[in-house]
């Protein structure tokens, strides 16, 4: 199938590993052209170089931590700016509070929702310009089902950002613009937070495994896919809607 990607312009948070590289690796093959942002310049240096090794597209890795707002905002204007326009908004970063402390709770604030806010805020006029406009939010599993942790706002953050993006997709349809969240289960990649689980508690990872109905966990290329279709011209009809990805390991019916 064509997703109608060839020359399109994609931004994507946390694009320097993990869901967000292999998401932006997918886009670039299919042709996009590519900014996105992540903290470390060295990962930021290396996933630019593989980025411009597979497409034609051109390539903007900036450093920029999505806690801060006037990086976040100046992020958001360089990619508009060096892209010429936005077609694809995707929001993948997380704060990843598990402590569930008063700085987790900031950090899942600026970054889970604020950073997606002011990502939208910068650039809803060059999406309105844009003939396939799609913002699409990497939620999680968490923002549906008590995984039995002590609460922190993981969860919770991620339950925030589905409202937005129905805010967004009802408001900006008018404008061409559509809005979706994809919510991962737990997904295994080298070097991810499950790569971790399978090293230091194996038994926890096994038990992870088995719940799961496919016997296994998700890969950074399953989930890569599934925003680039929702994301793509090819996924026009999906609007305002949340999609869990997650292989049945959340065992409800909606
Ligand atoms: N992996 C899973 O099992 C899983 C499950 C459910 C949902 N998800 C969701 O999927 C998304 C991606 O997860 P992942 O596992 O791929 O994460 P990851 O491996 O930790 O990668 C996160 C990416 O975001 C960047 N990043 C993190 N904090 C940032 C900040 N403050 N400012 C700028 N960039 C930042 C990281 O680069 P730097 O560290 O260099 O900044 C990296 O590029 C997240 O929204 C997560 O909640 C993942």
């Amino acid at each position: 199938m064509d997703l109608s990607l060839k020359g399109k312009r994609a931004i994507i948070t946390g694009g320097s590993r993990g869901i967000g590289f292999r998401t932006a690796l997918l886009l670039a093959r299919e042709g996009c052209s590519i900014a996105f942002c992540g903290r470390n310049q060295d990962d930021i240096d290396n996933a630019e170089k593989q980025l411009k090794e597979v497409g034609n597209g051109s390539v903007f890795g900036k450093r920029a931590d999505l806690e801060n707002q006037s990086e976040t905002r100046d992020f958001a204007r360089f990619s508009a700016e060096s892209l010429g326009g936005i077609d694809l908004l995707i929001h993948n970063a997380s704060g990843f509070d598990m402590a569930g402390d008063e700085s987790g709770w900031m950090r899942s604030f600026q970054v889970d929702i604020m950073a997606g806010v002011r990502l939208v805020d910068e650039t809803l006029e060059q999406l309105k310009t844009s003939t396939c406009a799609s913002i699409t939010f990497v939620g999680s599993m968490a923002s549906k089902f008590h995984f039995g942790r002590p609460p922190t706002s993981y969860g919770p953050a991620k339950a925030a950002i589905r409202t937005y993006a129905n805010e967004l997709a009802q408001t900006y349809g008018k404008d061409g613009i559509r809005a979706n969240v994809i919510s991962p289960g737990a997904v295994w990649f080298e070097g991810g937070s499950w790569d971790k689980q399978k090293q230091e508690n194996p038994k926890f990872y096994q038990a992870v495994e088995r719940s799961i109905p496919l016997g296994r966990l998700g890969t950074a290329d399953e989930i890569a896919r599934i925003i680039a279709f929702v994301a793509s011209p090819a996924g026009l009809w999906i609007n305002s809607t949340h999609i869990s990805a997650d292989g049945g390991q959340v065992a409800t019916v909606d």
